[in-house]
């Protein structure tokens, strides 16, 4: 009796540790199963996704003369804000107001989204890191107008479930870019519009100090002070270094 017991005991346990085993979840192995992705609306916004998390870069859907979406149809967990030039700041308040989103920005623009009535902020400064759920964002530098008093225009360099993009907002080129480039980045989004920012040739020369893996060019042909032909730019840096650069229609997604 007793080793009939102890034979069901062993079996039981052997039964329950197996099925145990099948159940338990795998993590990395979900978390590596489910796909990033990057969409472009034009300018200099993107909305990453991972699941159910999303985040947003420069929500400027109001005005946005590629009008790809709404600012309605924006759903997102964070929202981040390089500068308060309205090509940038654009809809972040409504958004965060109707969604609840982490604003994150420098402490100049989420004190003034504060004042707007936002409540859920996370201020920073350039030179700063942060790991949030999705990851880690770092600003960085960036050479250009801040849009508010007191201010400094930024980039981020961010890790989004292990994908590590290079957002350089709104700049001129400069050769701390090179630091930045130690991150060994996945992707650089890098203004080539001119006037306002980098045009290709000096983007092209940011792209020898960052050597990220690849390059997607931003804000340009959104008016007529920044109209550009990305082929142009494509053919410049893939000539001069094997670096690739997609260019994205507005509208358009990516896995990275
Ligand atoms: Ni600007
Ligand atoms: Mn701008």
């Amino acid at each position: 009796m007793l080793k009939k017991l102890a034979l069901f005991a062993v079996v039981l346990c052997l039964t329950l540790g197996v099925s145990l085993a099948q159940a338990a979840p795998d993590p990395l192995f979900n978390w590596a199963k489910t796909p990033t992705t990057l969409t472009f609306y034009g300018q200099s916004t993107f909305v990453l996704t991972h699941g159910e998390t999303r985040l947003i870069i420069d929500p400027w859907l109001t005005g946005n003369p590629w009008k790809v979406a709404s600012a309605d149809d924006i759903d997102v967990q964070y929202i981040l804000v390089s500068h308060a030039h309205g090509d940038h700041i654009g809809d972040a308040a409504g958004i965060a107001k109707r969604t609840g989103a982490k604003v994150i920005s420098t402490s100049e623009i989420t004190r003034m989204l504060a004042g707007q009535g936002v409540t859920n902020l996370h201020p920073m400064s350039i030179g700063g890191k942060w790991n949030f759920e999705f990851g880690w964002v770092k600003m960085t530098n960036a050479i250009h107008g801040s849009g508010v008093a007191g201010g400094q225009a930024a980039g981020f360099i961010i890790n989004f479930y292990g994908k590590v993009i290079y957002f350089a907002g709104d700049t001129a080129l400069f050769g701390d870019m090179a630091y930045i480039g130690k991150a060994n980045l996945d992707y650089a989004l890098l203004p080539i519009g001119d006037n306002y920012t980098m045009g290709p040739e000096d983007a092209t020369e940011a792209v020898g100090l960052l050597k990220p893996k690849k390059v997607i060019p931003i804000h340009y042909n959104t008016n007529p002070l920044t109209k550009q032909n990305p082929q142009d730019f494509k053919k410049m840096v893939e000539s001069r270094y094997n670096i690739p650069v997609l260019i994205m229609n507005p509208g358009a997604s990516i896995t990275l």
